[in-house]
């Protein structure tokens, strides 16, 4: 073409744009830019950015590809401006499109075929980049396209993008290559995101291991090369680059280990299945004996068959009338109470973790400012919680000790479990049913044992796995890395276990059935009316007042400011309580993410 013969072609340009555009597919020349245009034709064979796009700067600027579907063919100006390559010219990588369209549908004249271009991009950008270049060529991504030609293994803008390209240290660029690595390896993205790496990568934070810290980048081997940095030889090298302890053991935690796949991770499998069996179980069982409950509780409360608080004569008697019976000293109540806000200080910080894709974790994470906080938080009040653990266990040792000669293990004053509470379950089902009378009970009901050891025992597996977990080299000096993977799962559905019990279960028992309905405070003020206390633990009472030592255990009734200190306390806990577990059923059902 002559000089003159192109600035005709470009004023044809603007021409058919127009008219194109009502066709739909191309964008009008506004009359400033054609101008634009104009002079950058006059460039030769280097039209401008400005020029490009006018066309391909349309949002629906589209045409039919190779495989006759309609593909978008829009370049957004200003991502593309703040890219790396900003100033860039278009043609500089689109080095073949020297020619731009001069009627509606037409090609640009030499464009490659996609297929030869796609495959020819490591070139076109190795053309300026050719240290990547060269490392690419080596790597099993670089071999399959240039080698074998096969355009499904990944070139240069499948990892960083085509025209928003970011520099890679930028938090923004590495979450985003870890992302595009998932277009073709979702399975792997998917399992990486059920670690503790990909949960924090999740969250939004770039600190952690991501695909390319394991894998390499321009480098990336077969797994099974002994050149590999993911080379079961090699690979204590890779976690030291962050694990500075790391050891051989260490390396054999499974960084795609899932609880989904028999036949590749059996131990993570099963360990995930018991758990989710005796999950299941127990709240199959209790929930439904809280159903069952709620039915026959509800039922008498409408007939008012039952008589809440019966007053009997002895109860009108001078020293027993308005006294209250003190049901926890002190040391239980502060116990309670730090179990309590501990444990849902813990539930909120480690739930976030778990459920790092819902919108709530994120939010929650981005307050409390970050993981590293976030586990110094979760850190700090678990070792609260383990400490009025220990004690306790201590007092209660020392107690048995102390009383070894009178202590009766399976007493009435004991919380071990005893046949007298298998008889009492069986009675309360029966009173379920309506085949028998409301039984009543002695100091701890089979229901309050089991508030105490169920989330005893899953809390003592929770703190072992979450002892190892705080430190994993050092855990993994005598223990191999797999571990990890089996005390995250305990740990993680451990804890789920423990709020869904304490949150619905525990909920349900001590507050929202009608009879208590909607709190009971006796554990904040440690004291109940007489009146209740027989009507709730009729055995002991009786025990007590044929003993003659149900007046050792009376109290005045709490002060104005216990009981309404105690209720604002209550409600709060069960507020924060509801709105906990409301987070880890959203996360659980997947709402919000
Ligand atoms: C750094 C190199 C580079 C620069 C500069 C560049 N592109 Fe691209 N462009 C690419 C690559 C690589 C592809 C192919 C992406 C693919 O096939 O996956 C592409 C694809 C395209 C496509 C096809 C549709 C698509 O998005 O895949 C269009 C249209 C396009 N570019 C237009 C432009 C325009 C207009 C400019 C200038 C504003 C420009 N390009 C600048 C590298 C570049
Ligand atoms: C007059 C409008 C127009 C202008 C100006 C224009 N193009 Fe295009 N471009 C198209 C059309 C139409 C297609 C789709 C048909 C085709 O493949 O040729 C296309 C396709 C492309 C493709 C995709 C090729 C493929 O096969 O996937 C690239 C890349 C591209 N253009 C780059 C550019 C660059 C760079 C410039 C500036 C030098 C430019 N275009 C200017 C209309 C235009
Ligand atoms: C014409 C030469 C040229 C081509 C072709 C080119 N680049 Fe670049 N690229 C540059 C220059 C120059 C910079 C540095 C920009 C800066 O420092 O601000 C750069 C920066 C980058 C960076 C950021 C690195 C850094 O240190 O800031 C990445 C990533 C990148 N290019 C990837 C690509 C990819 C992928 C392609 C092909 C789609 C490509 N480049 C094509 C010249 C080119
Ligand atoms: C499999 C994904 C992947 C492919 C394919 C890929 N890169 Fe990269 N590239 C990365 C990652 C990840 C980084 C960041 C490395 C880091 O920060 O550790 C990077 C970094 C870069 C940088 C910044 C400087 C550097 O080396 O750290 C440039 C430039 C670059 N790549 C160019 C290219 C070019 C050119 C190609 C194609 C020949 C290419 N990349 C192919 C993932 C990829
Ligand atoms: C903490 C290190 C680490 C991280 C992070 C990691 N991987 Fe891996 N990856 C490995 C190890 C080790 C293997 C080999 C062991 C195995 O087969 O499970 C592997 C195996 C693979 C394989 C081979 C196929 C397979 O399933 O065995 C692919 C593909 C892969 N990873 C992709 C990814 C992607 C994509 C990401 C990010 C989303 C990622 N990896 C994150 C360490 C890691
Ligand atoms: C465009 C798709 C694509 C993208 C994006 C991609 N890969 Fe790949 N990757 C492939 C294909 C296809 C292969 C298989 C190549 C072969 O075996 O010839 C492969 C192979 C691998 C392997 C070797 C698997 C094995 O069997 O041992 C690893 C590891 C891997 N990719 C990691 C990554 C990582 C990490 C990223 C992101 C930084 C990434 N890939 C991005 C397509 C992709
Ligand atoms: C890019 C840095 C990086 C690399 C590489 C890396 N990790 Fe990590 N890893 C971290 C960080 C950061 C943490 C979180 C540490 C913390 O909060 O205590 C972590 C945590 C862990 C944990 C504890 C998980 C949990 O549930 O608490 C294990 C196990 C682990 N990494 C194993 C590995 C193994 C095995 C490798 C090598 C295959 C590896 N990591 C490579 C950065 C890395």
């Amino acid at each position: 073409m002559t000089g003159r013969s192109k600035v005709a072609a470009w004023l044809v340009v603007g021409s058919i744009s127009a008219a194109a555009s009502i066709v739909g597919w191309a964008p009008v020349l506004a009359a400033d830019s054609t101008a634009g245009a104009i002079a950058a034709a006059q460039q030769v064979g280097n039209p401008a950015n400005d020029t490009c796009l006018t066309c391909h700067g349309n949002p629906s600027f589209a045409a039919p590809g190779a495989d006759g579907k309609l593909s978008a063919l829009y370049v957004i100006k200003d991502k593309f401006g703040n890219s790396v390559h900003g100033k860039l010219l278009c043609t500089q990588c689109h080095i073949d499109i020297t020619d731009v369209p001069q009627k509606a549908g037409e090609k640009h004249q030499g464009a490659m075929a996609r297929a030869a271009w796609r495959l020819d991009i490591p070139n076109i950008c190795g053309a300026c980049h050719t240290a990547e270049r060269a490392q690419y060529a080596t790597s099993v991504h670089g071999t399959a396209v240039l080698n074998n030609k096969n355009p499904a293994a990944a070139v240069c803008s499948d990892c960083h993008t085509t025209h928003a390209i970011a520099n890679p240290t930028t938090d923004a660029a590495k979450l985003s290559i870890t992302q595009n690595c998932g277009t073709c390896h979702a399975e792997n993205l998917k399992t990486y995101t059920d670690t503790y790496h990909g949960k924090v990568n999740t969250l939004g934070y770039a600190y952690t291991a991501k695909c390319y810290d394991c894998h390499g980048n321009h480098n990336i081997l077969k797994v099974n090369d002994p050149h590999s940095t993911t080379y079961p030889a090699n690979r204590v090298k890779t976690c030291q680059k962050c694990h500075v302890n790391a050891t051989a053991g260490f390396a054999t935690f499974e960084p795609h280990g899932t609880p989904h796949d028999f036949a590749r991770y059996p131990i993570i499998w099963l360990a995930s299945k018991c758990l989710l069996l005796m999950v299941s179980a127990m709240l199959a069982f209790f929930w439904t004996h809280a159903a069952l409950w709620f039915y026959r509780e509800f039922k008498e409360h409408a007939q008012r068959k039952l008589q809440t608080y019966i007053k009997a004569a002895e109860l009108s008697d001078a020293k027993f009338k308005g006294k209250y019976y003190e049901r926890f000293p002190l040391v239980w109540r502060a116990a309670h109470l730090i179990f309590a806000v501990s444990l849902m200080v813990m539930v909120l910080t480690g739930m976030s973790v778990l459920y790092a894709e819902t919108s709530w974790a994120s939010a929650v994470m981005h307050w409390l400012g970050g993981p590293k906080v976030e586990a110094v938080i979760h850190r700090t009040f678990a070792v609260v919680f383990v400490t009025v653990f220990v004690i306790q266990l201590a007092y209660f040792v020392g107690y048995l000790i102390r009383n070894r000669g009178t202590f009766e293990w399976f007493g009435p004053n004991s919380l071990f479990p005893r046949a007298q509470d298998v008889g009492d379950m069986l009675a309360m089902f029966r009173w379920f049913f309506g085949m028998g009378p409301r039984p009543v009970f002695d100091r701890w009901t089979y229901w309050q044992k089991f508030d105490f050891w169920a989330p005893f025992s899953v809390v003592i597996i929770v703190i072992i796995c979450g002892v190892m977990l705080w430190s994993p080299t050092v855990t993994a000096a005598f223990l191999p890395g797999w571990v990890f993977n089996v005390a995250t799962i305990f740990h993680g559905e451990g804890a789920l276990l423990a709020v869904l019990f304490l949150f619905t279960v525990h909920f349900f028992n001590n507050h929202f059935r009608p009879d208590k309905f909607p709190l009971e405070v006796v554990m904040f003020t440690g004291a109940m009316p007489l009146e209740q206390f027989k009507q709730e633990h009729r055995v002991e009472y009786n025990r007590l007042l044929a003993a003659g030592e149900l007046e050792k255990y009376l109290v005045d009734a709490p002060s104005r400011p216990m009981s309404v200190g105690a209720t604002i306390l209550g409600f709060t806990l069960l507020g924060i309580g509801l709105l906990l577990l409301a987070f880890v059923l959203s996360g659980m059902f997947g709402i919000g993410s």
